[in-house]
């Protein structure tokens, strides 16, 4: 077995060598030795044909694709390739096919067409990884097991009658027996009450509203399902290939929430996602340093592996824009600065048909003589520069608390308003961080908040007791909070805690909210004290203020003009800080820079707007990440040796859309 490259960032992609003939397959090798790249994922999709029929496995050209990646060089993350079952099994066994809300075959005829809880699947899916797992194990190319693929993305939600019968199993297993699920479930609303477990339902289409914990104990069940078949890999991987690490990569990006990640983590060896940038959003690349803070925070800080990103436009969007000069090596070593040592593409070679023909690859269809293909071998001159960070980790002093299931809950519907988006106030907060030059851990629920000066609590509806707890002990040991609007409002059951809204998080915080006046989109309140001269907008309400809790901004105009919108209570040594509206990017600011200031949260470095800062540290060096997406050169006053240009500087000068990284003095 292969260690994982360690001679540097390791550069990689998923290969896919079966959608080309065998000539062509030694070029690949040749060009991934020109570029530097050190690692393949093989077999992701190649489940039609190593096992073209039921039982009969044909695995000779696999054998000569792994001979051939050893003898480059090139290490193997080898897939169990049961991402997508091919036609053959999913025409003989439909009862494996996923089923929509309303009763709907989803068809094969495009990938992952397979339920979360077929046993059938399970039972297909392990034999395959099974016999892999024999013929591999101890191939020398073998560095990595690559089980399944983004688990969720296409067939998250089933409603069939096998998931139906597993949900009821799960909802056995949450609570015991019925009479707890009722309660649970608030049955006694709108004459839901079940009398037999027989008789629930996934959440199927119904005539309105469904029972919004029925839907999000759904989401939970079905998050577990496919752990179960994720585990049922592993397992099976355990046996017939112990010692060799195992992973799934993850989706850690916006906008996919489909799994409880925190729940997955203790079954993978090694965190992995994949990123692709967003050119819809207005700062993608503010949400890429989101993604890959939440990625090191699964990670509990350890180096992650970015198993996926993409050379240059993807074809999944609305409108796929090619990435421009310098964006390649600025994305890429954004994830590195962030944490990750691994950069993983897809694909090696860019398809010449199928769904994906017009996504990026490292080799391009338009070949060599390109600017991704430059960029491609500028990006792993400097992947191998960077040997020395690998091993080594980010640190930060604020933590922002980031919960799928309370995203779930927030979600559903008949909320105060349906504009009210999971995620809005995380990221507008990191945004404004990151701008600032602070570097933020992005944690669960339950993660140890100890040592942060800072905890960001931004609009998580869902809390339960124990978050709530440790939030209020962590202020309690002197750190500063920051909740923004429409937190703490309902327990685990997505129920309503008594003592009127948000009543734990309120009396840290030293206010009551009594009525939710939310927004209408496009509608704004002006702000004044601290943050005059700024808007709110989304939400505002009616809130009361206890003695000793200071007003620092009120809303100046509108229904609630003259009432509080930002406080702050101290609380020993900190202070519970609370936003009660979503406020613009010049407001966050300037109230962050208070809070971090009150705090002793220290940036990176002070920098430019533009200018991205962020440090790795291991024992007795750090490395200064400087990724300049201005279009005027940055300037800091750094000295130390800056790898990718092999010199030592006294000042650190980064040009418009550059990238340093400096072993600082
Ligand atoms: C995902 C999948 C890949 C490919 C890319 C395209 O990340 O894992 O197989 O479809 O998207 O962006």
């Amino acid at each position: 077995m292969r260690t994982w490259p360690s001679d540097g960032v390791a550069l990689g992609a998923d290969y896919n060598p079966e959608q080309w003939p065998e000539q062509v397959w030694e070029q690949d090798v040749a060009l991934m030795r020109e570029a530097g790249v050190n690692f393949a994922t093989v077999g992701v999709f190649s489940w039609a044909l190593l096992e073209p029929a039921a039982g009969r496995y044909e695995f000779a050209w696999l054998d000569r694709v792994l001979d051939l990646l050893h003898a480059g060089g090139i290490a193997v993350d080898l897939a169990t390739a049961t991402a997508s079952p091919p036609p053959w099994f999913s025409a003989a066994y439909p009862q494996t096919l996923p089923v929509d809300q309303n009763g709907a075959t989803r068809w094969y005829g495009s990938r992952q067409s397979w339920c979360p809880s077929s046993p059938v699947f399970t039972e297909h899916a392990t034999a395959l990884t099974e016999q892999l797992a024999r013929r591999y194990h101890d191939h020398p190319a073998l560095a990595l097991w690559h089980v399944s693929n983004e688990y969720g993305c296409h067939n998250v939600l089933c409603y069939c009658d096998t998931c139906a019968a597993g949900f009821r199993e799960w909802l056995g297993k949450r609570y015991g027996d019925l009479d707890a699920v009722n309660h649970a479930w608030g049955t006694a609303f709108w004459s839901q009450r079940y009398t037999d477990i027989e008789q629930v339902l996934p959440p199927r289409a119904s005539t309105t509203t469904p029972n919004p914990t029925q839907v999000l104990d759904y989401r939970r069940c079905t998050s577990d399902a496919l752990l179960a078949q994720y585990q049922a890999e592993l397992a099976v991987l355990r046996v017939h290939s112990p010692g060799v690490p195992v992973t799934t990569n993850f989706m850690t990006m916006d906008g996919f929430r489909h799994l409880d990640y925190p729940s997955w983590v203790p079954s993978v060896d090694v965190v992995s996602t994949d990123h692709y940038v967003t050119g819809s959003l207005a700062d993608p690349e503010a949400e890429l340093a989101f993604a890959a803070d939440l990625t090191r925070g699964l990670a509990a800080g350890a180096p992650w592996m970015l198993m996926e990103h993409s050379s240059s436009a993807v074809n999944w969007q609305p409108v796929n824009r090619a990435k421009l000069p310098g964006q390649l090596l600025r994305h890429s070593l954004t994830h590195v600065a962030r944490g990750a040592d691994t950069l993983g593409f897809f694909q090696w070679r860019q398809s010449r048909s199928g769904a994906e023909k017009f996504h990026s690859a490292l080799l391009p269809h338009a070949g060599t003589d390109t600017k991704i293909w430059r960029d491609v071998l500028a990006l792993g001159a400097a992947a191998a520069a960077l040997g020395e960070v690998v091993g080594s980790r980010v640190q930060a002093e604020v933590a922002l608390l980031w919960d799928y299931q309370s995203g779930w809950a927030l979600n559903a519907p008949s909320h105060p308003s349906t504009d009210l988006e999971y995620g809005e106030m995380a990221h507008d907060l990191h945004a404004a961080l990151r701008r600032a030059g602070v570097t933020v851990d992005i944690l669960g629920p339950h993660d140890d908040l100890s040592g942060y000066r800072l905890i960001l609590v931004p609009t998580l509806y869902l809390t339960d007791a124990a978050t709530t707890a440790a939030v209020v002990a962590a202020a309690d040991a002197g750190a500063h909070v920051l909740v923004t609007y429409f937190s703490g409002v309902v327990d685990e059951h997505d129920h309503l805690l008594p003592g009127g809204w948000s009543p734990l998080l309120g009396a840290l915080l030293g206010v009551r909210t009594e009525e939710h006046h939310p927004l209408f989109a496009g509608q704004r309140v002006g702000l004044d004290g601290v943050l005059a001269g700024s808007v709110g907008t989304r939400w505002s309400e009616v809130l009361h203020v206890a003695d000793g809790t200071q007003v620092l901004s009120g809303y100046a105009d509108g229904d609630l003009a003259g009432q509080p919108a930002v406080t702050r209570r101290s609380v020993g040594a900190g202070a519970a800080w609370y936003l009660a509206t979503r406020v613009d990017a010049a407001g966050l600011d300037i109230l962050l820079s208070r809070v971090c200031a009150d705090a002793g949260v220290e940036p990176v470095a002070a920098v430019a707007p533009g200018v991205e800062v962020v440090r790795r540290r291991a024992e007795g060096a750090s490395w200064l990440f400087v990724i300049n997406h201005s279009d005027t050169e940055a300037v800091l006053d750094r000295a130390g040796h800056e790898l990718l240009t092999d010199r030592d500087v006294r000042t650190l000068t980064v040009p418009a859309g550059g990238v340093a990284v400096l072993r600082e003095d």
